[in-house]
């Protein structure tokens, strides 16, 4: 049985405070007995009081991104050491948002998938197509390509620490969410991408979130598709009830 996964990437939102509460009501909320892996993922400056607080719970924390290289002159950036020496064992790399206002290339997310997996974190990789890619029909191609080029040079063995998140990126934020179908179709097409470059085992046990527009309202029909192995949330992840809710829709 491959691993159910639910993820709150909380953006740039929430202060210190606000961050805290947040993880009380989590805390409070979360069933203990949930099905699912649950993780959030706070901005930096509040992932070290993040795992004090999330301590012998079922929640984990991940950070939204981390830099290549192991350290240097890079101002402003955090390092995969860094992160591991607070308790933060995951990261999600390659999200659309850091694809299109950061301008980070599928070169670049492969070198940070790397750096990640040498610190033995685990990696949430993000991947999708923009709205002209689905409309020209070319989201099969460009999300194959993403496979390759950011996430295929790891060996059969990091397989371990890899969760696939398919992000379309016209369903992200806009309230519009990918149809359950069109996200099995996409997920099934991802398996059998894996499939062709790793081998069956790889391929049935590899962990395919989705994400976009996951609601309270849309989560139990999406996670009901066989190759949607739960999802990245956005926007939901934000309010306690909604995110639990989801967590609890799997
Ligand atoms: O990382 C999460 C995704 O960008 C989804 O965001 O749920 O607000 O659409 P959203």
């Amino acid at each position: 049985m491959r691993k159910k996964i639910v993820a709150g990437n909380w953006k740039m939102h929430k202060n210190a405070a606000q961050t805290s509460e947040l993880l009380s009501e989590l805390i409070a909320k979360v069933p203990a007995n949930t099905t699912a892996q649950v993780i959030v993922a706070p901005t930096f400056v509040n992932l070290a009081a993040a795992v004090n607080q999330l301590k012998g719970t079922n929640i984990s924390v991940s950070a939204q991104n981390v830099h290549q290289t192991e350290s240097g002159a890079f101002t402003g950036e955090i390092s995969a050491d860094m992160l591991t020496s607070v308790g933060v064992n995951t990261v999600i790399l390659g999200h659309s948002e850091r694809r299109a206002i950061f301008h980070e290339s599928d070169a670049l997310i492969a070198d940070k998938v790397n750096t990640a997996l040498k610190h033995d974190m685990t990696v949430i990789f993000c991947f999708g197509e923009e709205l002209k890619d689905r409309q020209s029909g070319n989201h099969f191609n460009i999300v194959e390509n993403q496979l390759k080029d950011g996430l295929f040079q790891v060996d059969a063995k990091s397989w371990d620490k890899i969760v696939l998140a398919y992000e379309p990126v016209w369903a992200i934020g806009t309230g519009e969410t990918a149809s359950p179908e069109q996200a099995q179709e996409m997920h099934e097409f991802i398996r059998e991408t894996i499939l062709k470059a790793y081998g069956k085992e790889i391929a049935e046990n590899a962990t395919i979130l989705y994400g976009g527009s996951v609601k309270p309202e849309n989560a139990k029909e999406i996670f009901g598709k066989p190759d949607v192995d739960g999802g990245l949330i956005g926007g939901a992840a934000l309010k306690a009830d909604d995110f639990v809710a989801i967590v609890t829709a799997i």
